[in-house]
């Protein structure tokens, strides 16, 4: 399609049509899935105490290792699961899977749904590049895949740096502050937005955005819950089209101009432009805060890292242990094995990637957070295969530099008050983390 394509937030449909799209859109994503979790809940099976039981949000390890040693897929009553590193490496690199959000895989009244003018395009539903796969999905990675190589991540090191050092010049005056929303949310909102382009102005206002729609990733949320994180996908949106608008008309040298000038529909852009934006903070914003809640957990650890370095290695160690994803999921093409664990088509699997990343089969005493852990990078935290994240070498930069420079200026640095870990479940961290600097 071409720019020219009449944009979908323009046609904007009447309240009524949309309450009727919202109701059916949680329907047919949360609302079966939610009765069909609780029932299965109440029976004990694995999967659905993972997705909607509370204990298991606040510490899903030990149901994860009862999964794991369950079997290599294991079977509940409306997926299938697994908590094994082969199987979530071999199932994520396998062309005979594919994204679960496929438009294909989805039951008829969900796909009439997503047909339909004004509804809402969001970072789990075609097309975003976390719910298509190829050839699509190859058409749209390439066009941004190129702005996010290791090597032009690693010529933002310096940015990174001294932006951390102004967070926390600014920090100090007040001796006391909310880790996340003061630090480890403000450093990487500012570098996305200043790789796409977008004005540092707007950045609290896509924190804030960022924050309701966050639950988007999860299954079985409340419809309240879904109304708010569809606000909040539907504002950014709205902000978004007007932004395009404005580069059309004035282009500038960044990443959104050079995509409103592809050959790409309203609803391509908003998918990619959105999800560049969400991802680049909402999940750096968890591995900055686990990264702080361990260290002060493990001070023998953070000895290590003052006498010897390896920041790098930590991050991955982290990312490992407390992995800001915990899961994502995909369904079977057609019949295939993975390990020699056969899979019937269409079987929707879930991929416990926090699991995965604790099987002993890979790492020796996968319970122990070690800094110096030798094969700390094999983690799946930013998965594997085709969708493998787009900004892990960013992340891992904002990672490294946000806690060494965060230790290294403040040796005494402690929790001021119990850190608050946010409501959802696929995100895994904190939203609340005050904390004291003591002396520079
Ligand atoms: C610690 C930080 C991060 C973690 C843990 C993380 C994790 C992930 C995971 C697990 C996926 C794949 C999901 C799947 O296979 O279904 C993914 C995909 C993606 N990530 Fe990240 N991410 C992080 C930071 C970032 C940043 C900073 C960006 C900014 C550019 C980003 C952009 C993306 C994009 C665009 C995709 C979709 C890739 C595709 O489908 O081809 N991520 N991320």
């Amino acid at each position: 399609m071409t720019l020219t394509s009449e944009p979908s937030v323009i046609r904007r449909p009447g309240r009524i049509q949309t309450e009727l799209l919202a109701a059916g859109a949680w329907s047919a994503r949360h609302g079966i899935a939610r009765v069909a979790m609780g029932r299965a809940r109440r029976r004990g099976d694995l999967q659905a105490i993972v997705f909607s039981d509370p204990a298991a949000r606040e510490d899903p390890y030990p149901l994860y290792r009862r999964i794991r040693e369950r079997g290599p897929v294991v079977r509940g009553e409306f997926m299938a699961c697994t908590a094994s590193h082969a199987i979530a490496d071999g199932a994520l690199r396998s062309d005979a899977f594919g994204v679960a959000a496929d438009a294909s895989a989805l039951p008829p009244l969900a796909r009439w749904l997503l047909s339909r003018p004004g509804r809402t395009v969001g970072p789990v539903t075609p097309p975003s590049l976390l719910a298509v796969n190829a050839p699509d999905h190859t058409r749209y990675r390439r066009l941004v895949a190129k702005v996010f190589t290791a090597r032009a991540m690693e010529a933002l090191r310096g940015r990174v740096a001294s932006l951390a050092d102004e967070l926390l010049d600014r920090a100090a005056r007040r001796g006391e502050i909310d880790l996340v929303s003061d630090y480890a949310t403000l450093l990487p909102v500012t570098v996305i937005a200043e790789i796409l382009g977008v004005p540092a102005d707007m950045r609290a206002q896509f924190v804030a955005w960022g924050a309701q729609a966050a639950p988007v990733l999860d299954i079985g949320l409340s419809y309240p819950e879904f109304r708010r994180v569809d606000r909040a996908i539907r504002q950014l949106n709205g902000w978004m089209s007007g932004h395009f608008e404005r580069l059309r008309r004035d282009p500038g040298d960044d990443l959104l101009s050079r995509l409103v000038a592809q050959d790409l529909d309203e609803n391509e852009l908003l998918a990619i432009a959105g999800l560049l934006l969400a991802a680049g903070f909402e999940t750096t914003v968890n591995l900055i805060g686990n990264g702080v809640s361990l260290q002060l957990a493990h001070p023998a650890e953070l000895e290590v890292l003052r006498a010897d370095g390896g920041w790098a290695n930590a991050v991955d160690e982290i990312l490992r242990y407390e992995s800001p994803v915990q899961n994502t999921a995909r369904r079977a093409l057609r019949d295939t094995s993975v390990e020699g664990v056969p899979v019937r088509a269409g079987t929707f699997l879930a991929i416990l990637l926090g699991g995965a990343n604790r099987d002993p089969e890979v790492f020796d005493d996968p319970e122990r957070f070690d800094v110096r852990r030798h094969n700390a990078r094999e983690h799946l935290a930013f998965s594997s295969g085709v969708h493998y994240c787009l900004g892990a070498s960013l992340a891992r930069i904002e990672g490294e530099e946000a806690l060494r420079r965060l230790f290294e200026r403040y040796p005494d640095l402690a929790a001021a008050g119990r850190p608050r870990r946010r409501p959802t479940r696929t995100l895994r961290g904190f939203d609340r983390f005050p904390v004291r600097l003591g002396r520079p």
